[in-house]
């Protein structure tokens, strides 16, 4: 599969799945990765592997900041193909334990930043009269988690959100596919947090007995965004090793 003279943007991409989402499209030929993120210690060494690989310091809440960056690359670049909604963090918490911050830290990047950048995107796409968007939901979106209502929310959110974005951005003949992945517990700096006894019975559970690993979700984020998913839209496709059926 290739993104042969793509541009592509990538939210969180300095670390975890959305890093290796960067270094997947920039080995598929994409002409540019705009990977987005806080900050990105130790990403610079990459950028020199891939010469097609931006970084840009950019907080997905900041919805100024976030429609002026998009504006950049379309300076920059002319155009935007690919959108990777991937920027997400947890404040886990039982709900009578859980505070204000922690519920609205999560809406505000998990909800807001993911609308933040496919409300400055999604248009381009439209006038382009094509583009694809993929969305990082979760597995949690489909089954609920305990102490995770604000995570919960937002990623069932995000798929309510992917299929109202297919309907919305296809309008006017404009081919701009939207879809999401739901991940199951996949190995990253977000998941280390998770004790080791909850890991090893979410493997337990898992067909295919063991954890996911970012590539295997950048694969699933490659097709999606390449013309080989050319008639996939609307959809949300689970990468969890058969943990939820
Ligand atoms: N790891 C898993 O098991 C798993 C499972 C299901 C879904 N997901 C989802 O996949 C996505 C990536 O997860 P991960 O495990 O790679 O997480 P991670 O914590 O390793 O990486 C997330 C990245 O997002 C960035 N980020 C956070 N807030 C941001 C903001 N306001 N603006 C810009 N960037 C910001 C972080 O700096 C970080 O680089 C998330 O949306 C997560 O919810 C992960």
């Amino acid at each position: 599969m290739t993104l042969e003279g793509k541009v592509c943007v990538v939210t969180g991409g300095a670390r975890g799945i959305g890093r290796t989402i960067v270094e997947t499209y920039a080995a598929a030929g994409a002409k540019a990765v705009y990977a987005i993120d806080m900050g990105f210690g130790g990403f610079e060494k990459m950028s020199t592997t891939h010469a097609s690989v931006k970084s840009v310091v950019l907080d997905v809440t900041d919805s100024a900041a976030v429609n002026a960056a998009v504006e950049q690359i379309r300076t920059d670049e002319g155009r935007i193909d690919v959108l990777v909604n991937n920027a997400g963090i947890t404040r886990d918490n039982l709900i009578q334990k859980m505070s204000d911050d922690e519920w609205n830290a999560v809406i505000a990047v998990n909800l807001t930043g993911v609308f933040n950048m496919a409300r400055a995107v999604g248009p381009l796409m439209m006038e382009q009269g094509e583009g694809a968007i993929v969305n990082m939901a979760s597995i949690v979106a489909l089954t609920g988690n305990v102490g995770q209502s604000n995570y919960a929310a937002t990623k069932g959110g995000v798929v309510s959100l992917t299929k109202t974005w297919a309907k919305e951005f296809a309008r006017r003949g404009a081919k701009v596919r939207v879809n999401a992945i739901a991940p199951g517990f996949i190995r990253t700096p977000m998941t280390e947090k998770v004790p080791e006894k909850i890991l090893d019975a979410m493997i337990g559970k898992t067909l295919l007995g063991r954890m996911g690993e970012p590539e295997d979700v950048a694969s699933a984020a490659l097709w999606l965004a390449s013309d080989a998913a050319s008639f996939v839209t609307a959809q949300v496709i689970s990468v969890d090793g058969g943990l939820v059926i």
